[in-house]
């Protein structure tokens, strides 16, 4: 029933900084197989093997969603918008990382689900937050506690994050009024496959989910997919909408063309991720050609965006520091410190970005808009990007 179609091969945890590269830290250094599957029944796709939620969401956890201007604009939007379509009057976020989203609420309606306690610790002071992983138990102590009958329930780029979808969405069902709304955002699976980003997969990313997997997946919970808008956050994104199965809301026309879609594009057959396989592999062998021809011309190369994606590229890839010099991170608490697996260093780009740079690698190449409105002065004095989406190209605007 899962059948692996891609492998990325050994990787590291995709946050997992290092401190330094000596040989101590490195020997300890957690690596996994990112093996990528497809589910022929309910045609989910996931990790063959996700690592242990424990290891990666601790209080160390350096991504901040308040990080970028795009996403904070983007959570505001979405905000108000959900505010005006469903007049909640309980609010619910999972993985609600620095309060980027729920900060545009008022704050007694509010409740806050993160399990990394660097980040719950910042809500704390903002509105009720519970430092735990989403689960069955955690649902039960909302009921517990009265805080349940949920309006609005809002997890982005979280649950396609967390391995155990059962309890996931039993418990989900559980609080959630008899009119209430689940939203979730995460990557869309048709926007991977059109911009062979790869890259999407990493250890966080446990899921990739379609439209077609979410309406199989959230049917078996007693739920019902009912609408879905398209994003362009985080190179291709889904926002599912999904209400109780006897919930008010009819399916919209949206929603029959995003399947309809889906359909056309073969995302129930394995032979789509066969292909898609293949074209991975070739962009690979293309990134690797031109950096390494780039470097023979003595071209200096670094990376902007110290990503989570970049973990995977640069793994799969066999692309380091003898390749590129050092990445650039506007993340205070990533810079010092060295990329998963890769031990590039990583530096503000304050400093990074100047004149003796030939070619940026786009890690951030979601973001691309946003930097290349910030780095015009970059381009205009020769300086180029490469990126890898949808193909292995350098650019110059
Ligand atoms: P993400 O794609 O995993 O959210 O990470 C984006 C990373 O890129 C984050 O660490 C911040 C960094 N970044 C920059 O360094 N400069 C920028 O202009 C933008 C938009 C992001």
């Amino acid at each position: 029933m899962n059948k692996v179609f891609l492998n990325l091969g050994r990787q590291p945890l995709a946050n997992s900084f290092l401190k330094d590269i000596k040989e101590k830290t490195l020997r300890n250094e957690f690596f996994y197989n990112l093996k990528i599957c497809f589910n022929t029944k309910n045609y989910l796709v996931s990790i063959k093997r996700p690592v242990n939620p424990k290891k990666q969401y601790t209080d160390k956890y350096a991504h901040r969603a308040s990080e970028s201007k795009t996403m904070r604009l983007a959570f505001k939007d979405v905000a108000k918008k959900l505010f005006k379509r469903f007049r909640p009057k309980r609010i619910m976020e999972i993985g609600s990382n620095d309060g980027v989203f729920l900060k545009n609420f008022n704050k007694k309606s509010v409740i806050a689900v993160e399990p990394c306690k660097n980040l719950a610790r910042i809500t704390k002071k903002l509105f009720k937050t519970y430092d735990e992983f989403w689960n069955l138990r955690l649902s039960n102590k909302l009921l517990k506690e009265k805080k349940s009958e949920i309006d609005l329930i809002f997890s982005a780029n979280t649950i396609s994050h967390i391995p155990n979808l059962e309890e996931t969405f039993k418990g989900i069902s559980k609080i959630l009024s008899k009119n209430g709304v689940l939203v979730i955002e995460d990557p869309s699976l048709l926007k991977v496959l059109k911009n062979n980003s790869y890259d999407q997969f990493y250890d966080e990313h446990v899921y990739v989910f379609s439209s077609l997997s979410m309406k199989n997946i959230v049917k078996k919970f007693g739920l019902r997919l009912f609408d879905i808008e398209h994003l362009s956050t985080h190179g291709g994104s889904n926002r599912y909408y999904v209400c109780k199965e006897d919930g008010k809301y009819k399916s919209s026309s949206r929603l029959k063309k995003a399947l309809k879609d889906e359909i056309s594009h073969k995302l129930h057959k394995i032979e789509s991720y066969f292909k898609f396989s293949k074209r991975v592999n070739l962009s690979r062998k293309k990134l690797f050609n031109l950096m390494k021809r780039l470097k023979k011309k003595k071209k200096k190369i670094i990376s902007y965006g110290a990503t989570y994606k970049s973990t995977t590229v640069f793994n799969y890839c066999k692309i380091n520091s003898k390749i590129i010099d050092y990445v650039t991170d506007t993340t205070f608490n990533k810079q010092g410190k060295f990329t998963p697996g890769s031990h590039i260093k990583i530096i503000s780009p304050k400093i990074g970005i100047n004149k003796t740079v030939d070619f940026a690698f786009l890690g951030a190449w979601n973001f691309k808009k946003e930097i290349f409105i910030k780095e015009k002065n970059f381009l205009k004095k020769g300086g180029r990007f490469i990126t890898h989406v949808p193909k292995v190209t350098i650019l110059s605007k």
